[in-house]
């Protein structure tokens, strides 16, 4: 396993994102079920991507198939293939994804969208690693290994049936957080001077820099894209304003108002004595229990978390 390939694509330094890419790391030397969890734009499939080209399958291709886009009655044809015949329009038998990624990697995006009842299929397939094509009365021996990535709660899509429980703790073996890039903002300078670099070259334009407030209001942007919003940003001002310094004006107008939203509407007022931020994390965590009776799921939901993340941090703080 080489640690330093891992560094080179995944820009980051913070702790949020290093606990992440080290756990990566270590699923990356095993074929064991991955599921990547995140906000849209946080890195899933670059994290994907990376657990491929590190693995013993590198050689091999790692098939990506976006499950949102996939068609409900195709669903199971596309995935498990299909013979002749088996339907109008199967012309000739004609293998499925999984097929295609025998013996390399099956990412597969948006799980969450999966029809149910291609998600029983694919539980099938989990469990006996046999693949049917649909049509067929055979099985074949298929060498898969399976990540997954979403950005929704799977286990809210558990409690209101629109995801099967058991595919869900079948594809929850290592489950892996990707950190929102508003609660890791140390990584947001990095990430700027990256990708405005890669994208002077790209563009075979000098790159503008940005001064120190442009900086502190791009740290205290909320990013609701994420990474990918940032490297538009860095792709626009690359063009726009080449060779230029960066100052806070340039800035587009929805950045520099939501920092001013951010200064106005100061949640909590800090007691000039100071806070432990600790403290403030673990009442919140214990009134948001105490709140919805210890239901785990609706405290993260009060609390803005993800379930993992409210466990993750609940587990750090030993609150029960
Ligand atoms: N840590 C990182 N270092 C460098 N580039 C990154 C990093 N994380 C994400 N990116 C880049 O940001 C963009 C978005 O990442 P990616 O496509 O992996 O996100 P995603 O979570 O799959 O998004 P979506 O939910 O919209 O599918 C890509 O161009 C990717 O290369
Ligand atoms: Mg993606």
């Amino acid at each position: 396993m080489e640690l330093e390939s891992f560094e080179n694509s995944l820009i980051g330094q913070s702790p949020e994102l290093n606990s992440v890419t080290w756990a990566a790391k270590i699923t990356a030397a095993s074929d064991v079920t991955v599921l990547i969890h995140g906000e849209s734009g946080s890195g899933k499939e670059i994290f994907a991507k990376v657990i491929h080209n590190e693995s013993s399958r590198k050689s091999q291709s790692m098939i990506s198939v976006n499950c949102a886009a996939i068609p409900v009655n195709l669903a199971e044809s596309m995935l498990f293939g299909h013979i002749k015949g088996s339907f109008t329009g199967a012309v000739s038998n004609q293998d499925g994804y999984i097929q295609e990624a025998n013996k390399g990697t099956l990412f597969l995006d948006e799980v969450g969208e999966l029809p149910l009842s291609v998600q029983a299929k694919l539980l099938r397939f989990l469990e006996s690693t046999e693949c049917q094509k649909v049509g067929s009365s055979k099985t074949e021996k298929m060498n898969v290994r399976i990540i997954a990535a979403t950005n929704r709660d799977l286990h809210d899509e558990v409690n209101k049936g629109n995801f099967r429980k058991d595919l869900f703790y079948r594809l929850h073996i290592v489950p892996l957080e990707i950190p929102a890039l508003r609660d890791r903002t140390g990584d947001v300078e990095l990430l700027l001077k990256h990708f405005t670099a890669e994208l002077a070259k790209q563009y075979a334009v000098k790159a503008p820099n940005y001064n120190k407030s442009a900086i502190n209001c791009l740290k205290n942007y909320s990013w609701p894209g994420n990474i990918r919003e940032l490297r538009n940003l860095c792709e626009r001002m690359s063009i726009l304003l080449p060779g230029k310094t960066i100052k806070l004006e340039n800035l587009p107008i929805e950045i520099k108002n939501a920092k001013q939203y951010a200064e106005q509407k100061s949640l909590v007022s800090l007691p000039d004595s100071g806070l432990s931020l600790e403290n403030v994390e673990i009442d919140l965590i214990q009134q948001a229990l105490n709140k919805t009776s210890g239901n785990r799921s609706k405290a993260a939901r009060l609390l803005g978390l993800t379930r993992d993340t409210l466990l993750y941090r609940m587990k750090k703080y030993s609150l029960t």
